[in-house]
């Protein structure tokens, strides 16, 4: 347990945050549509014990009992995402106004507890018929996603000051269409490619709706990593690059520097010589200046050079850059098996605001936590002291990078609940309150209390 608490600078928000999908349940009340998370969840084989999240942890119907437990914590904010396919049931045309009556009751349940609502526009559950039109392969998509920011901007904007456009696009267009271990499930070469693209160019668009709205801050979330090579030797550094280009600078390079990375050749080869997805006019719009950066970060990536998987360009995955990971060394472990190296945090956010100077806008880290094999011990609580630790170490991590001139505005801690961990299922808890899917009693685990520490600390 660490008893000295990290300390920030007045004004310095603290949050929680949750994602629709992995938290609400109710997939088929209120008219919400299908997502493709209902239908990947669903097929045999997909999830980690075919777990769905049909049901999740019932934060549609239990939400002012989750506003209590912020309430309790004494946090600042709260991220939490609209599902898509609730606003638009099909991804375009008419607005289901019970889906957005949820969040404008959720939203008013917050502000009621004096807990500022951030929302996250996408956070993975695109509507099922947008999917079967091609999802984020093709441009339309893009297109509809900006139609649904201004519906939901225009009816929450004047209570909701912190707009986040996409959660992880790294993860949409990378899990989703190459490695196929998030739905939609493909395991594409340039039709992941054509997805990155088309989620950046999303991203432009939904910041134009947002700005018309009148929003008071909007941003982007991705989830930057810490790609280190293997050994010093040339060819892992070079395979730390095309890492880094498929993880970061496919990113950060068009919001931040208005380029394509200049390694993506090196890193895509064959892949990009179809590149017709690319307009003129494309990079002004993924560039436009943003109020604050999202950065989640969990763990750093150690890489070594490798050939290619497969031979063939033509059968080859966007996903398959000449490199494999390798083990962090002899570091502890999470449950999901992620090594525990705090100070990466500090050396990704430094090195970000080296390469990008004053491009970078503030920074909030909008998730950052750790699943852990978490039980009710005999007097009924959670002793997680790793995830303590963990969220301890962090934190004072994040304030070296403060100290070393990075300009971070907040931390949401993920999460504030177990919840389904997509392909993983249940098994996997992220939460500081415990969930016991069975009966959906909610116990606050000691990191909870911890972090109420933390905050209080900071109220004095
Ligand atoms: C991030 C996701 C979030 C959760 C955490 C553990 O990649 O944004 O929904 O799954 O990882």
């Amino acid at each position: 347990m660490r008893d000295l608490l990290p300390s920030f600078p007045s004004g310095f928000v603290f949050g929680a945050a949750t994602a629709s999908y992995q938290i609400e349940g109710a997939v088929a009340e209120d008219g919400r549509g299908r997502s493709i998370w209902d239908t990947y969840s669903h097929t045999p084989g997909r999830t980690d014990g075919g777990d769905t999240g049909d049901v999740a942890c019932d934060h549609y119907h239990r939400y002012p009992e989750d506003v209590a437990l912020l309430r309790g914590l004494g946090v600042g904010s709260y991220r939490f995402s609209l599902a898509w396919p609730r606003i638009q049931p099909t991804g375009q045309g008419p607005v289901n106004p019970k889906g957005l009556d949820f969040y404008s009751r959720l939203v008013d349940e917050l502000l009621e507890a004096g807990i500022e609502p951030a929302a996250t526009l996408y956070h993975w559950d695109l509507p099922q018929a947008l999917e079967d039109r091609g999802g984020w392969r093709v441009r339309d998509t893009a297109e509809r996603f900006a139609e649904y920011a201004a519906i939901a901007a225009d009816h929450l904007a004047d209570r909701v000051p912190r707009w986040i456009t996409l959660n992880e696009p790294w993860c949409s267009a990378f899990l989703g269409y190459s490695v196929g271990r998030h739905a939609p499930g493909a395991k594409e070469g340039s039709g992941a490619l054509a997805a990155a693209h088309h989620l950046l160019v999303g991203h432009g668009l939904a910041m134009r709706a947002l700005r018309a709205a009148g929003v008071r801050e909007a941003g982007i979330t991705l989830n930057l990593d810490r790609n280190l090579p293997a050994t010093h030797s040339p060819a892992d550094r070079a395979a730390a690059d095309r890492a880094d280009t498929q993880h970061n600078l496919v990113w950060t390079e068009p919001l931040l520097a208005g380029r394509y990375p200049v390694t993506e050749a090196d890193t895509w080869g064959e892949l990009l010589t179809h590149q017709d997805f690319r307009r003129d006019g494309d990079l002004e719009l993924i560039a436009q200046p943003m109020d604050f950066l999202g950065i989640n970060y969990y763990r750093p990536i150690v890489v070594a050079d490798a050939p290619y998987r497969e031979s063939d360009p033509a059968q080859r995955v966007a996903t398959d850059n000449r490199y494999t990971e390798q083990p962090y060394g002899d570091v502890r472990r999470t449950a999901m098996n992620w090594p525990v190296v705090p100070e990466t945090f500090t050396d990704l956010l430094t090195s970000l605001k080296e390469t990008y100077g004053d491009a970078l806008p503030p920074v909030h880290i909008t998730e950052n936590g750790s699943a852990e094999h978490d039980e009710i011990a005999a007097d009924g609580a959670v002793h997680d002291a790793d995830r303590v630790t963990y969220l301890h170490d962090h934190l004072t991590a994040l304030r070296a990078a403060m100290d070393a001139g990075v300009d971070v505005r907040g931390y949401y801690v993920w999460s504030l609940l177990d919840n389904f961990e997509w392909a993983l299922g249940y098994a996997k808890r992220f939460g500081i309150v415990h969930v016991d899917y069975a009966t959906q009693q909610r116990t606050p685990k000691d990191s909870y209390h911890w972090y109420g520490r933390l905050i209080a600390a900071h109220q004095r």
